[in-house]
């Protein structure tokens, strides 16, 4: 899809208020295009659609919990009543929880599969339709992560989460391409944003000094959300089904495809590492 100029054209964002889904909304913006966003996050939602007016371009914001059917359904009438279908859905709110897989309760496995895994399938249950009908092109972006193809005991439950959100985009890849409709997994490696300051730890993970390493060595690494908004747009426009995001996301993404075997003992030494 052509994105020199997005004028008159609206582009959906989950997760707008902070962080990945907040740059790509503004680099959306700065491109022309009119938004849609919504999050849990009301005051960063406010000040995302304050930052997205300044740009000149229209903003409808609204408090969802892309978890919940009726809130998403309702925020899909609300855009459609303001456009016969979207030009771009990003599905990209999200959650993690860090730990193994026993220490990881049922709960805490509703609340991820729920915003993680239901929230990219509601994102494209409600959007998707309108664009097949109106028939011209258009495109998903649903957030994966480098975790969505290469998994650590660390990471149990947001690797299937990742995971599945990697398989749904390669089957609408398939199923899209006949209405002229592209898909991108985006699969960012380590980003600082504040998602390791809202990140569940559980088991041997949760204490105070794991948080605050975790949160310093995102931030050494320095590797921030507008990066991944330029990189995102770019694989948008080559119709890019695996957008692996960060030299890391690119180094596990060919391990994973010819040493598959190198990427388990290189996990196996991390999660010893980690202490489990
Ligand atoms: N930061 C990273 O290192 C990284 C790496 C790979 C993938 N990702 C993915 O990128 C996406 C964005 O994460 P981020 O790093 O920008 O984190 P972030 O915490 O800065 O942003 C996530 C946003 O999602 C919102 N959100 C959470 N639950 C929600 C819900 N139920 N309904 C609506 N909104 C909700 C939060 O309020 C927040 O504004 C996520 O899907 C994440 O898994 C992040």
């Amino acid at each position: 899809m052509k994105l020199d100029s997005l004028a008159g054209k609206t582009v959906v964002v989950t997760g707008a208020a902070s962080g990945i889904g907040l740059e790509t909304a503004l680099a959306f913006a700065e491109r022309g295009a009119d938004l849609a966003i919504c999050d849990l996050d009301e005051a960063g939602l406010a000040a995302a659609g304050k930052r997205i007016e300044a740009l000149g371009r229209s903003v409808l914001t609204r408090r969802v919990d892309v978890a919940d059917r009726d809130e998403m359904q309702a925020f899909a009438d609300a855009v459609h009543e303001r456009v016969e279908a979207v030009d771009i859905v990003m599905n990209n709110a999200g959650v993690a929880i860090g730990g193994p897989f026993l220490s990881t309760s049922l709960d805490d496995w509703n609340w991820i599969l729920g915003i993680n895994t239901v929230g990219v399938v509601h994102g494209c249950h409600f959007f998707i339709p309108n664009m097949v009908k109106r028939g011209k092109d258009g495109h998903v972006i649903n957030v994966s992560s480098a975790a969505g193809y290469s998994a650590s005991s660390t990471l149990a439950a947001y690797n299937a989460t990742k995971f599945s959100v990697l398989g749904l985009s390669e089957a609408l890849w398939d199923e899209l391409q006949p209405h002229g409709i592209g898909v991108t997994a985006v699969c960012p490696g380590i980003i600082d944003t504040p998602i390791t300051r809202n990140t569940r730890l559980v088991g041997e993970m949760d204490k105070p000094e794991k948080r605050e390493e975790i949160v310093s060595g995102y931030q050494r690494r320095g590797y921030t959300p507008d990066r991944v908004a330029k990189n995102i747009l770019k694989a948008v426009e080559r119709n890019r089904l695996v957008a692996p995001i960060s030299p890391e996301a690119w180094g596990l993404y060919y391990l994973k495809r010819f040493a598959p075997w190198l990427l388990r003992r290189i996990s196996l030494a991390m999660a010893k590492r980690a202490g489990q």
